[in-house]
């Protein structure tokens, strides 16, 4: 348990107005669960508008530390966008489809929190492209990941060419877009496309686990960690070391790095508050 969170009360705050999607704050910690298990949280656009509007909400929250990231029902995390609307989609509508959510999982990514991707089941095309703009991937032994798009006669429109690419390599990126093929949890461990596997009824908790032993961490060091590894990766590494050391220096103007420094040497466990 994370012994900065002030006492034992436990606080639980419901985001009710979405349909789409749910959204709980409990001691810290943001669940956001994309919701329409009957298509296998399929991406449609009042989805995508909730999502946007929650990570609005996360974005400006002082109190949510950490996200997890899920899909609603036992089978899926997202199957990706609802291709029922490619059908009337003209060229146009493609581009502001595909822009629209971009924005949405850049938005995502640039959180200043460490978010999970909790997948426990498919998480394809859409789906799996927004599992890549997480942090990172935890996944249950009953997952399938894959950009299946060509079976549709269309490419990813989310960032799956770039993400996924970053993530796996080039030419697994190819060979997975290309063919569309379907890899289980283990080959997605084994390409380091997820960081864990596991049984999918302890996927949750351990996910938890995970994100309550970041709680414990100071929230701005871990904001400027991420900050340093997202913004250094394309760049050249003079430029990129940078970055890392603009970053390091910020966590010096904190009461939470004099904290930790001053709990170390007085070898008791530090009270970090985000200042
Ligand atoms: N968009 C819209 N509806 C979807 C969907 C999607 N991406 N993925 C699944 N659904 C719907 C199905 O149409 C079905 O609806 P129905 O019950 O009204 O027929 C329901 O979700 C359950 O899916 P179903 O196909 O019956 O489950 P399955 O276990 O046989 O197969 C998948 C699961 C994931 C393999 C299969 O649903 C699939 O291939 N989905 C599309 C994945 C995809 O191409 N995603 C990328 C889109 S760009």
């Amino acid at each position: 348990m994370d012994e900065n969170q002030g006492g034992d009360s436990m606080s639980i705050n419901q985001t009710s107005s979405y349909r789409n999607i749910t959204f709980e704050e409990k001691d810290g910690i943001g669940i956001l669960t994309l919701n329409r298990p009957k298509v296998l949280n399929a991406i449609n656009q009042d989805l995508m508008q909730e999502l946007s509007s929650v990570l609005d909400v996360i974005t400006k929250s002082t109190t949510i530390r950490v996200v997890v990231l899920t899909g609603g029902g036992d089978k899926a995390f997202v199957a990706g966008a609802d291709i029922s609307q490619f059908e009337t989609m003209t060229v146009n509508d493609a581009i502001q489809f595909a822009t629209f959510g971009q924005s949405v999982f850049n938005k995502l990514e640039s959180l200043n929190q460490p978010t999970i991707a909790v997948v426990n089941g498919f998480a394809l095309g859409g789906g799996c492209e927004l599992a890549c703009a997480c942090d990172f991937i935890y996944a249950s032994d009953t997952a399938r990941f894959g950009q299946p798009e060509v079976n549709l006669g269309i490419i990813p429109g989310f960032g799956g060419t770039q993400r996924f690419t970053r993530l796996i390599g080039k030419a697994m990126a190819k060979e997975l877009i290309f063919t569309g093929r379907m890899i289980d949890a283990q080959e997605a461990l084994r390409i380091g496309l997820a960081n864990k596997v596991f049984p999918a009824s302890e996927l949750m908790n351990e996910a938890m686990k995970t994100a309550k032993l970041m709680l414990t961490k100071g929230p701005v060091a871990l904001a400027q960690a991420k900050k340093a590894i997202d913004e250094g990766y394309n760049k050249e590494m003079a430029d990129a070391l940078e970055i890392e050391c603009e970053a390091f220096a910020k966590t010096f103007e904190t009461q939470d790095q004099k904290e930790g420094v001053k709990a170390f040497l007085q070898k008791r466990p530090p009270k970090f508050l985000g200042k």
